[in-house]
C-alpha cells in the first residue's frame, strides 16, 4: 500500500472525537497560564475585551480557513500548500509554521514541566501553610534551578512523544476525550470557591469592568497573538488537524463549538484566579508565575484542598499534553509526508530537536538568566516572536490564501461537505477572511512592532 493511501486512512473515527482533539488542542497552558498572567500584566478587563474581538472577527474565520485548507489538500502544512497552489511561494508559509511549531513547544514543554513539578508538590502537600510571599519564593527558587525544571520538562516531552508517536487515533483522540471534560469540572469547582472568597468582588472587576486608558499598542498586539496562541492557530496545527477530518463533519460548526469551549475556559480560569488574586494580595502582574502561586493559595482555603491540588495540576498537565501533542503533530506529519520519514522515527528526531531548545528555555531562567536580546530572556523571545509575530504573520497568510486564492467557489465546495451552506453566513465569513482579518492583523501588527503608530 501507497504511503499516501495509507496516510488517507488515518482519521478521527468520530463527530465528538474530532471536536475533543481540536479543542483539546486550543485548550491548554494558554487559557489557564498565559491568559490570566497576560491579563493582570496588560491591566484586566480592557485587555479581556480586545481579545474576545479578536478572537470573533480574527480568531473564527481563521480557524475554519485552517480546517478548509487541511481537509481540501488532507496534507501536512508544507504539503497543502504545495497540493492546492502548485508550483507557487506559497508553500513557504507552511515553513513559517514549522517554525513557529518548534519555537511554541520548545518553551511549552517548560511551563507543562513546571505543572508536574507541582503535581508531585502537592502530592506531598507542599503548598499547605505557606503564605503567598512562600509561595511566591517557592516558585522563582524552583524555576531558577538548574536541574529539576528541566528533569520535568523532558519527561514532558517523552509522554508528548509517546503518543504523537502511536498516531492518531489510538493516541490523540483516546486521551482528548475522557480528560478534557473532567477538566472543566475541576475549573468551575475552583471558580465557585475562588468567587466566594472575601474581597472577590475585586477580582471580578479587574476582570469584567474595562478601563481602556490602561490598553497599550503592545497590549493590542499581544491580545491579537493570545488569540493566535489559545486558538492553536496561524501555523498549520489545524490544518494538520482539518487533514484528519472526513468529509461527513460539519467544519463550520466544528470551528465555532471549538471557540466558544477555549474562550470560556479562559474566562472560567481568569474567573478562578483574580478573585484569589486580590483576596490574598498578590500583585496580578506578577508575571508567568501567577497560577503557580494563586492557586496553591486558593487550594488552602477549600476543604479537601489537598485532594483537588492534585487533581488541578494532573489535569492541567493533561490539557498541556492535548496541545503539546498537537504542535508536534505538525512537524511530525511534515517530516513524515514531505520527508517520507517512518512516524516513529520522525517523531523522535523532532522531539530531541525541541527538546534541546526548551532546555536553554529552562535554563535562560536562571543561570542563563543575563543572556538577553531586546531585553528579553530566551524564553520570554521564543514567546514573544512565536505568539506576536510568527502566528499573526500565519493567521495573515492563512486569510489571504483562503479568501484571495481559492476564493469563495472553492470554500463553498469544501463547505458543502457535512453540512448545508447557509448562504449569507457564507458571504460574511468571505468578508471577513478576504478584507477584515488581513487588515486588522496587519494594523495591529505593525503598530504594535512600532512600525506606525496610532496609539
Ligand atoms: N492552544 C494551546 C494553548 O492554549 O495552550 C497552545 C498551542 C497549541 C499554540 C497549538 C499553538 C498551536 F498551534
Amino acid at each position: 500500500m501507497s504511503e499516501v493511501s495509507s496516510l488517507k486512512r488515518e482519521v478521527f473515527t468520530s463527530k465528538f472525537g474530532v471536536i475533543a482533539a481540536a479543542a483539546g488542542s486550543a485548550v491548554g497552558l494558554g487559557n489557564i497560564w498565559k491568559f490570566p498572567y497576560i491579563t493582570g500584566v496588560y491591566g484586566g478587563a480592557a485587555f479581556l475585551f480586545v481579545y474576545l474581538g479578536f478572537i470573533v472577527l480574527i480568531g473564527l474565520p481563521v480557524m475554519l480557513s485552517e480546517f478548509i485548507i487541511g481537509r481540501k489538500s488532507g496534507s501536512n502544512i508544507f504539503g497543502a500548500y504545495k497540493s492546492l497552489a502548485p508550483n507557487s511561494p506559497w508553500k513557504l508559509v507552511g515553513l513559517l509554521g514549522l517554525a513557529a511549531a518548534g519555537m511554541i513547544l520548545a518553551f511549552y514543554g517548560v511551563v507543562a514541566g513546571w505543572s508536574i513539578d507541582y503535581v508531585v508538590k502537592a502530592c506531598s502537600g507542599s503548598f499547605m501553610e505557606k503564605n503567598p510571599t512562600e509561595l511566591s519564593l517557592m516558585f522563582t527558587n524552583f524555576i531558577q534551578a538548574p536541574f529539576t525544571p528541566v528533569i520535568y520538562q523532558l519527561l514532558f516531552m517523552i509522554l508528548t512523544m509517546a503518543i504523537v508517536g502511536v498516531g492518531i487515533k489510538d493516541g490523540i483522540e483516546k486521551y482528548a476525550k475522557i480528560l478534557m471534560p473532567l477538566l472543566v469540572v475541576l475549573i468551575i469547582v475552583l471558580d465557585i470557591r475562588a468567587i466566594t472568597l472575601d474581597g472577590a468582588g475585586e477580582g471580578l472587576k479587574f476582570l469584567f469592568h474595562p478601563d481602556f486608558s490602561k490598553l497599550t499598542a503592545e497590549g493590542v498586539l499581544s491580545a491579537l497573538g493570545h488569540a493566535f496562541f489559545s486558538l492553536s492557530l496561524g501555523m498549520g496545527t489545524l490544518v494538520t488537524y482539518g487533514a484528519y477530518i472526513d468529509s461527513s463533519n460539519n467544519l463550520a460548526k466544528t470551528a465555532v463549538q471549538v471557540t466558544v469551549a477555549d474562550t470560556l475556559i479562559a474566562i472560567l480560569a481568569g474567573v478562578a484566579i483574580f478573585p484569589a488574586v486580590f483576596a490574598f494580595g498578590i500583585e496580578p502582574s506578577s508575571g508567568p508565575g501567577l497560577v503557580f502561586i494563586t492557586l496553591p493559595n486558593v487550594f488552602q482555603q477549600m476543604p479537601g484542598g489537598f485532594f483537588f491540588s492534585i487533581l488541578f495540576f494532573l489535569l492541567l498537565t493533561v490539557a498541556a499534553l492535548t496541545s503539546s501533542i498537537s504542535i508536534l503533530e505538525v512537524v511530525v506529519a511534515y517530516f513524515k509526508e514531505e520527508l517520507k520519514i517512518q512516524r516513529k522515527l520522525a517523531t523522535i528526531i523532532s522531539t530531541v530537536i525541541i527538546s534541546i531548545i526548551g532546555i536553554f528555555c529552562s535554563l535562560s531562567m536562571g543561570i542563563l538568566e543575563e543572556h538577553k536580546l531586546f531585553d528579553l530572556n530566551f524564553f520570554d523571545l521564543l514567546d514573544w516572536v512565536s505568539a506576536n509575530m510568527l502566528l499573526p504573520l500565519g493567521g495573515l497568510f492563512i486569510s489571504l490564501f483562503v479568501g484571495w486564492y481559492l476564493g469563495k467557489d472553492k470554500v463553498k465546495e469544501e463547505l458543502s461537505k457535512g453540512s448545508v451552506v447557509v448562504k449569507y453566513l457564507l458571504s460574511v465569513f468571505i468578508f471577513l477572511i478576504r478584507y477584515v482579518a488581513p487588515v486588522a492583523i496587519a494594523i495591529v501588527f505593525l503598530n504594535g512592532i512600532g512600525i506606525i503608530n496610532f496609539a
